[in-house]
Formats: structure tokens, C-alpha cells, sequence
């Protein structure tokens, strides 16, 4: 390559860039500039951590959907308060208990512990350092952030139960000291639902901060303060109403509508065309297959094996909820002779995994004749996940789909001829 040709592709990326004025305005990391809404949450969330007297609750539980803004609300609150010190630490990450631990000790600035050292050395590490934090910054109240709280209940080595009470006594030791502390625990479910000690729950209370869905409206409303600053050019609004319903159609994800306009919008700018729906349809299709080659590459045979149980039986049985039994039985059914079956209460924990990726909804409650347990629901198009399981497997689940489809057809023909039949020698 010569200069003229870097010279060339410069010219060429910069035209593709030329609708974006701000393109960081689509970064998920950076806190957008402005919070469409959320009143509501904001005030509740200040009831909790505003502490003008000397007390504050031991542990707020924000709970809600993917999407709903909790991650960016909370941190947006904790940066404004100024008599507050806080720590954000997400633990989606974390594999173990100890590993959360040692997410907080990094981002308290402290080096991790080797596991040997035990969980009480690095609660009283945690301790130190916060201490040290507040005398540093001469504050007097603590917060400590974790977000996808939910990550340490998938320890089922040890016991999520007791770190959490180890976190609110570490709260109440600091009291005496004279400091306050609040852990604030961001998952998707409230705090009560998950397996907690009687200890533990008595200890936490209940205060809760529920972030609903967003509606289309709202969805709508944050991505025409996002375009506003984002684009160089003011963008259709039926456009952006476009990408507000169809990214909120299984439920009002923030993520997914802003993932849905800045797709579409790059796609549009390399093919120099103006945006339109089409972008958006496209970006919708490239947004679901990414994410699916994303989690299927980076997880296990099993992984996908499961998740082709499920695209299996959505997709041959026309049906939405499917429950843990049914998907273990099909996944002994299509695993290869060349590998060994896990057993059933190994695929309980890789269908916990296949939703935290977002591939599918779980409910938990009666279902009818399968009785009670987890059933799922896959969020992507079955298609779409069979053929980037194996494209050749999923032309045979197609062909036998389109075969029952005729054998029934003929059965109904059938049917029919002996009713017509019947109808003649009754004449
Ligand atoms: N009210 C809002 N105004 C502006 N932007 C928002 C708003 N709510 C969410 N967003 C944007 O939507 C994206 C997702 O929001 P956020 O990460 O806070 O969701 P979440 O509820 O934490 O989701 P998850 O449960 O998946 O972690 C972010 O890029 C955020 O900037
Ligand atoms: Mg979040």
C-alpha cells in the first residue's frame, strides 16, 4: 500500500463518518448527556442515599429489564451527590464469590488476593480501603455500586447467601466507626427473589427502585436527544419512531433502540445512501446475528447444542415456552455420539447462561401438565440460531418441519374424503 492509497481509504472512512457529528454519543459506556425521564427512579433513589441524618439503608435493590436505564441512572445520581464517596463495580464478570470480591478490591485501587487468603481477609481489606477512601476525600458516606448483582447467586460452589451478609455487617462495622455505607445491588430481578437467609433479608429491608420497561414513547423520546446530538443532519422522526417500535417490541430496551439507529445509520453512510427504514431492517438482521455468533463462539459444544434444542422446538412445534425438561430431553436426542451428555442439572445451569446472554426470557411458575420450573423463551428467530449452529442441520430441521406440514395436510385431505364420503351413502 502506498500513501496515496491510506490517503484514499482515509477519504473514503471519513465520507462513511460524514453523518456523524458525535458519533461517542452512541457509546454505552460514556453516560448519555442528557436522561430522557426517569424522574421518578431519581427521586427514589436520593430518598435513599441523600442521608442528611446520621443513618442510611443498608441495601437498595434497583431492579428492571435489560435496557431500562439502571446501570446509567444510578451512576448518573451517585456522580452528582457530592457528599458521597462510591464505587461502581460491575460483576458480570465475577465467576466466583471470591472473584466478586477481589472486583471491588481493584476498583477500591487494592491488589487481588489469591483465594487462599479467604473471604474474610478480603472483607477486611474491602473495609480498609474504603476507610481510607473516605478519610482521604473527608466524606462520611459510602456506596458501594455492584451492578449485575445477580452474577453472585450463579456460585453454587459457595454461598451467595452469606457474602451478602457479610457485606451488610462490614456496612454495620463501619457504623460504629462513624461512617455510613449503602450497597446498592443492580440486577434485573428484586433482591427478594433471589435464595437469600432469613438473617440476611430481615438485615437488608426492603428498599427497591423498579425501572419499568420503557414505553415506545419514551424510546422514542431518548433517540431524538440522542440524534440530536449525534448527526450532523436533523434525522426523519418516523425514522426514529421506526427503530423506537421495532426495538421495543419484545420489551422497551434503551440499548437495542440506539444499537438499532447507529447500525442503520452506518450502513447507510458506506453505501452513501439517505437513512431509511431499510438501514434499519438491516441493522436489525446484523445486530441479531452478530450477537448470536458472539455468544455461541465464545461458549461451549453444549452451549450451542442447547440453544439448538430450543431453536428446535420453537421452530418444529410453532411453540414460544419451552421448559427445562423438554430442552434436556432434545439435547440428548441431537448430541453427537462423540460426546458425552451432561447431566440435567449441568444444562439447568447452561440455560441460566443462555439468558444472561440475552438469547432468551425465563419464567418460572405453573405450566400446566409440565408442572412447575423454568420454561424459555428465545428472543432471536429459531432460523437464525440453527443455521449459525450448522447451517446443514438446519436444512434437515426444515425439511422435517415442511414434511409434517404435508403429512398433516394429507391427513386433513383424508379426513375430509371419508367425512364427504359418509355424507354420500347417508344420501
Ligand atoms: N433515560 C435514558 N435517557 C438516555 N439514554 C438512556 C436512558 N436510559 C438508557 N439509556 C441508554 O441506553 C443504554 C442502556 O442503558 P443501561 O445500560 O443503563 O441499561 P440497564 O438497565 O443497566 O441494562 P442491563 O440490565 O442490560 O445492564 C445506555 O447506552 C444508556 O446510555
Ligand atoms: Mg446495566
Amino acid at each position: 500500500m502506498k500513501k496515496k492509497d491510506l490517503d484514499d481509504l482515509i477519504n473514503e472512512v471519513e465520507q462513511e463518518n460524514r453523518f456523524f457529528k458525535n458519533k461517542a454519543a452512541f457509546d454505552s459506556v460514556r453516560p448519555p448527556e442528557h436522561i430522557v425521564g426517569r424522574r421518578e427512579q431519581a427521586k427514589q433513589l436520593l430518598q435513599f442515599l441523600h442521608a442528611s441524618q446520621n443513618i442510611i439503608v443498608p441495601f437498595v435493590s434497583v431492579y428492571g429489564r435489560s435496557g431500562s436505564g439502571k446501570s446509567t441512572l444510578v451512576k448518573f445520581v451517585c456522580d452528582n451527590l457530592t457528599n458521597i464517596s462510591y464505587c461502581f463495580v460491575n460483576l458480570r464478570n465475577a465467576k466466583t464469590i471470591f472473584g466478586c470480591a477481589n472486583l471491588i478490591l481493584a476498583e477500591l485501587g487494592k491488589a487481588n488476593l489469591k483465594s487462599a487468603q479467604g473471604l474474610n481477609f478480603a472483607m477486611t481489606q474491602i473495609a480498609e480501603s474504603i476507610i481510607s477512601r473516605l478519610n482521604e476525600q473527608k466524606k462520611k458516606i459510602f456506596v458501594l455500586v455492584l451492578d449485575e448483582f445477580d452474577m453472585i447467586f450463579y456460585d453454587e460452589r459457595n454461598n451467595p447467601s452469606d457474602f451478602v451478609y457479610k457485606l451488610v455487617v462490614l456496612g454495620e462495622s463501619l457504623k460504629k466507626k462513624n461512617y455510613l455505607m449503602c450497597i446498592v445491588g443492580i440486577s434485573n430481578n428484586v433482591i427478594s427473589e433471589y435464595a437469600l437467609d432469613d438473617r440476611v433479608k430481615s438485615r437488608i429491608g426492603n428498599s427497591e427502585v423498579f425501572f419499568p420497561s420503557y414505553t415506545q414513547d419514551e424510546a422514542f423520546a431518548i433517540l431524538r436527544t440522542l440524534a440530536r446530538e449525534a448527526f450532523t443532519k436533523p434525522v426523519d422522526e418516523d425514522i426514529l419512531q421506526y427503530c423506537a417500535t421495532l426495538g421495543s417490541q419484545e420489551h422497551g430496551d434503551a440499548r437495542r433502540v440506539i444499537d438499532l439507529l447507529r447500525v442503520g445509520a452506518e450502513i447507510a453512510s458506506s453505501n452513501r445512501e439517505k437513512l431509511d427504514k431499510s438501514h434499519i431492517d438491516l441493522a436489525s438482521t446484523r445486530l441479531q446475528n452478530d450477537r448470536i455468533q458472539d455468544v455461541l463462539t465464545k461458549n461451549s459444544a453444549h452451549f450451542s447444542l442447547v440453544c439448538g434444542s430450543i431453536a428446535y422446538l420453537t421452530f418444529v412445534q410453532n411453540r414460544d415456552w419451552i421448559s427445562t425438561s423438554e430442552i434436556y430431553d432434545k439435547y440428548k436426542a441431537i448430541i453427537p455420539s462423540s460426546l458425552n451428555p451432561l447431566t440435567y442439572r449441568r444444562i439447568s445451569g447452561i440455560l441460566i447462561d443462555i439468558k444472561n446472554t440475552g438469547l432468551t426470557h425465563s419464567k418460572t411458575r405453573s405450566s400446566g401438565r409440565n408442572g412447575y420450573g423454568t420454561q424459555y423463551k428465545l428472543l432471536f428467530p429459531p432460523e437464525m440460531i440453527g443455521v449459525a449452529i450448522d447451517k446443514k442441520w438446519w436444512q434437515k430441521v426444515e425439511e422435517l418441519k415442511n414434511q409434517e406440514n404435508e403429512d398433516a395436510g394429507l391427513n386433513k385431505d383424508a379426513k375430509q374424503l371419508r367425512k364427504l364420503l359418509g355424507e354420500i351413502r347417508n344420501l
